[in-house]
């Protein structure tokens, strides 16, 4: 067993012990991948101001995330067939994340249900609404996450229609996976994956499955996305998923000044600044080049997050000097799974808390609240 000690060292591991299609599906982005890439590189370039003798001891990464108390300001990213990572992925990471007292978001595309995670675990999780044509549905999904208790909900708009994604076209992306020659001859070399699926029911996508009609490939995102998303979702809309929750409402999707001022109107109590991964529109900034100017117009009046490109605790803590008050890791946290189910969860929350309060330290601080764009240094942000 290879020493972990980084988020890369999990993502080479998930990479030999998932098979291909669900791999690739997680580490991609749209078309050239060009935002995909920009959301680390442009984590990169900004530097940090290295602060020395002062007292480092007693240091804390907790603050709250919509009035919830959090170990640091990290939550789980709603992602997407998690599922399919590793056999019940999203339990094993909703168990991971309650454990080390961060926010866990179930997503919509989700292989299990928002009943399965509820019945597995005691904490309280979050649950990712996508806006479907069939009303009547969203309103029983919404149902259902209240019966389960869920305390927030994150209405995603940035995927009303799917961004190309040319790997997922290319390996045929299924769920589960079609038995054809070449998914079973990678998926032979994929023994303790193969194990974990024959060891369980949940392997299609159970918060859909069996609850909503009129869609015809099932297993295929693509076709189902395409089929049951509403493209003429808008600000009246989420007006009414606001009032049908009557909970804590997140909006995840923000890069432009003029929608958050919406979000805002929209009386959401967080908005998240994110170009899903660089999996939506390619050509989009990175997510921390649009967080300043998001900041500035609106983080008086809502709690702003980010999500895209954090690798490490580093890019939390920069995240968080850029006034980001929560951030959401989805890559890292589905490599720590693909390497190692709960306990590679664990790890990557580990890790990520490890280097944001080393790098806290170095920077002066020992509290992260104290924490502001001072730690930056000057031209490079
Ligand atoms: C779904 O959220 C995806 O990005 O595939």
């Amino acid at each position: 067993m290879p020493v972990i000690t980084n988020i890369e060292d999990l993502r080479v591991l998930h990479k030999k012990r998932t098979p291909k299609m669900f791999y690739d599906y997680a580490d991609s982005g749209s078309w050239t991948e060009s935002t995909y890439r920009s959301n680390e590189t442009d984590f990169q370039k900004i530097k940090l101001r290295q602060k020395v003798a002062v007292n480092m001891e007693n240091r804390t990464t907790k603050t709250k995330m919509v009035g919830q108390e959090v170990f640091m300001p990290v939550g789980l990213a709603p992602t997407g067939l998690t599922g399919m990572q590793h056999a019940d992925g999203e339990i094993l990471a909703a168990k991971a994340a309650e454990k080390f007292g961060v926010p866990f978001c179930l997503s919509t595309m989700s292989i299990c249900s928002i009943e399965d995670v509820a019945e597995n675990t005691t904490a309280p999780f979050w649950f990712q609404l996508y806006v479907m044509k069939d009303r009547g549905f969203i309103e029983r999904l919404i149902q259902r996450a209240k019966a389960a208790k869920c305390s927030a909900l994150i209405l995603t708009l940035d995927l009303q229609i799917l961004g190309q994604r040319h790997k997922d076209i290319k390996n045929g992306l299924t769920a589960p996976p079609k038995l054809t020659i070449p998914n079973i001859i990678n998926m032979m070399t994929k023994p303790s994956w193969c194990l974990g699926m024959l060891g369980t029911q949940r392997r299609t996508f159970r918060n859909i499955v069996g609850h909503a009609s009129g869609v015809g490939d099932m297993s295929s995102l693509s076709s189902w996305t395409a089929e049951q998303f509403d493209p003429a979702l808008s600000w009246d809309d989420v007006q009414w998923i606001k009032d049908l929750w009557g909970g804590k409402l997140i909006i995840k999707g923000i890069m432009d000044e003029g929608d958050a001022r919406l979000a805002v109107k929209s009386g959401a109590d967080a908005l998240i600044v994110s170009n899903h991964g660089g999996r939506q529109l390619d050509g989009a900034v990175s997510s921390i080049h649009a967080l300043p100017g998001i900041v500035d117009a609106v983080g008086r009046d809502i709690e702003v997050w980010m999500d895209g490109g954090i690798r490490s605790g580093q890019d939390v803590l920069k995240a968080w000097a850029l006034g980001a008050k929560g951030t959401l890791i989805g890559r890292p946290f589905l490599h720590g799974l693909g390497a190692m189910g709960e306990a590679g969860v664990t790890k990557c929350l580990e890790i990520i808390h490890k280097e944001l309060d080393i790098t806290m330290a170095l920077t002066g601080h020992r509290d992260i609240q104290n924490v502001t764009k001072e730690i930056l240094y000057p031209g490079t942000f």
